[in-house]
């Protein structure tokens, strides 16, 4: 019997793959804190990706690469705590899969097991399929990530879009099938034109939720630090800022500073 924390009914891959069919949009945005994701699950999105992007944003890493898994659960678990409604995805770090399934699958293990996140994300196509497979079998919902996959970026060498050429695309429509079939209940797909995202989306039953590629996909994801403009020199073409952030938060620091240097707080009624 489940202990629910309140009566709020909680968007599950079944509810996603319903959004689909019924043609409703799915928003996804990145938290990797618990005051975040609370006011996040508040404002009623429907998937929280604790993504490895935590390595750039909060760690100040310039790659996805040197997060650990032991970094990636201590954030799941601080968004578990936010979270009410939101499906929690919580990304696979770089490491912790590639190897072999068995350890993909303890690795995945791991961030249920200790997060109580509902589902992991993994970047790639064919070459996971078979740990894919293996974490799906156990149980564990998998999302995957294709096109722009940061994780790889040394391979890649730019973070410019991808499959723009024809055998890139033919791949990625092929992994994104491979996924499908390997019991991914989602997908990701990251920078890549908008008319091959439109053909994968409309290909496959399950939702394709895109950054970066174009308005015809199931749900489109944000890193919140992005469209909150917290971060100020991260400016992709695909990118729409909601807030500013960085300069409200500067601003209203520097305001306090100037308070505190000329006494004018704490007031009367600021203290006890
Ligand atoms: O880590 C992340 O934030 C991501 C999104 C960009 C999809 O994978």
């Amino acid at each position: 019997m489940s202990t629910a924390k309140s009566d709020v009914k909680r968007i599950t891959v079944h509810t996603l793959q319903g959004m689909k069919t019924q043609k409703k949009k799915i928003s996804m945005l990145t938290a990797y804190d618990f005051s975040m994701a609370k006011i996040i699950d508040a404002a009623g999105i429907d998937i929280i990706l604790v993504g490895d992007s935590a390595s750039n944003v909060m760690a100040g890493h310039e790659t996805t690469l040197p997060i650990t898994l032991d970094q990636m659960i201590y954030h799941a678990q601080s968004v578990v705590r936010g979270v009410e409604r939101a499906l929690v995805v919580v990304d696979l770090p770089f490491g912790t899969y590639q190897s072999n399934s068995t350890k993909a699958l303890e690795s995945a293990i791991r961030i249920m097991k200790e997060s109580g996140a509902h589902a992991v994300k993994m970047e790639g196509g064919e070459e996971i399929a078979e740990s894919v497979s293996r974490i799906i079998s156990s149980g564990i919902p998998v999302m995957g990530h294709l096109g722009l996959i940061p994780q790889s970026i040394y391979k890649f060498g730019t973070y410019t879009v991808r499959a723009k050429e024809d055998l890139e695309a033919e791949k990625l429509k092929k992994d994104a099938l491979t996924l499908q079939e390997a019991g991914c209940f989602g997908i990701v797909l990251e920078k890549i034109p908008a008319h091959l995202a439109a053909e994968v989306t409309a290909s496959l039953h399950i939702p394709i939720i895109g950054i970066g590629a174009g308005g015809q996909c199931d749900g489109q994801v944000l890193v919140s630090h992005d469209l909150l403009g917290i971060t100020k020199d991260f400016n992709p073409r695909f990118l729409r800022r909601y807030a500013n952030l960085y300069d409200t938060i500067k601003e209203s620091v520097e305001h306090y500073i100037r308070d505190v240097q000329s006494s004018d707080f704490p007031n009367q009624e600021e203290q006890y």
